[in-house]
């Protein structure tokens, strides 16, 4: 399995929100490290197909996504940035309706709506509003939504934001258990959060790929001159030396 982005690039007028980007997925879990404004949530909805691009390609498995279209969003799950869009609704109510939008009916959807509010946990307030849930339920809820259908393709845009440390560490263990068989891109402010967890990070600063590699090996790359003494650097240190000013 592999998604092929070829020279992606998105701009909005004169600025380049995503500027030539050239990389290669296969299965495991890349985390996005970048800082605002760097083009983690374009590159996201240009994969997902939220919003048009201006040049390159992007291909799953050789073919086209634009001309897959259906056929890719079947094994496309997306966890959007923003919340507070279907706080009317209740969860399964929620869940249901992304259910209808993947093509899902009858009992198959039933049955794929049961298995993610159960996986995430959701199962005893389904019937709940989901305005009335505290952050990490409404993470969870819209986790539960992408992972309908057992996407190949995971894209969760910042899942652990503004979650307690506790909510924090169980949505990550729950991606890291997500993550065989599948390609994951999981952008995030939260260094930790990725890790532990990560195959390959990718560091985007303006809308540019700086460097993707394993934690390890981004952390090894910092100089030596660079580093401070007597201190075990780490994937923070990684952001400050290659995303600094
Ligand atoms: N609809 C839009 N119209 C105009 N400019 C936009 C639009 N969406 C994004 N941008 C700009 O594109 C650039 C990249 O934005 P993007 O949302 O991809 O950043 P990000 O890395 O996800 O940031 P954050 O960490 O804040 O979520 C930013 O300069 C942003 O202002
Ligand atoms: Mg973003």
């Amino acid at each position: 399995m592999k998604l092929e982005l070829k020279d992606l690039t998105k701009r909005y007028g004169e600025l380049v929100a995503l500027d030539g980007f050239t990389l290669t997925f296969e299965p495991g879990i890349y985390g996005i490290l970048g800082a605002n404004g760097a083009g983690k949530s374009t590159l996201m909805n240009l994969i997902t197909d939220n919003i048009k691009r201006d040049g390159g390609s992007i291909t799953f498995d050789g073919r086209d996504i634009l001309e897959m279209g259906d056929e890719f969003r079947a094994v496309l799950g997306y966890m959007p940035q923003q919340q507070g869009i279907y706080d009317r609704m209740t969860a399964e109510s929620f869940v249901s309706y992304i259910a209808r939008l993947k093509g899902l009916r009858g009992k198959e959807m039933r049955e794929q709506v049961d298995g993610v509010l159960k996986l995430t946990n959701l199962e005893s307030v389904r019937h709940k509003a989901v305005g009335q849930f505290s952050g990490g339920m409404k993470q969870r809820a819209l986790l539960a939504q992408a992972l309908l259908g057992d996407p190949k393709v995971l894209i969760l845009d910042e899942p652990t934001a503004g979650l307690d440390p506790r909510e924090r560490v169980r949505i990550r263990g729950f991606i890291s258990e997500l993550a065989k068989d599948r390609i994951v891109l999981l952008a995030t402010h939260i260094v930790t959060d990725i890790e532990s967890i990560a195959d390959k990070v990718i560091l985007m600063k303006k809308g540019r790929l700086i460097d993707v590699d394993t934690p390890a090996n981004l952390i090894a790359a910092i100089p030596e001159s660079w580093k401070p003494v007597a201190y075990n650097l780490s994937l923070e240190d990684v952001y400050m030396y290659f995303l600094g000013d």
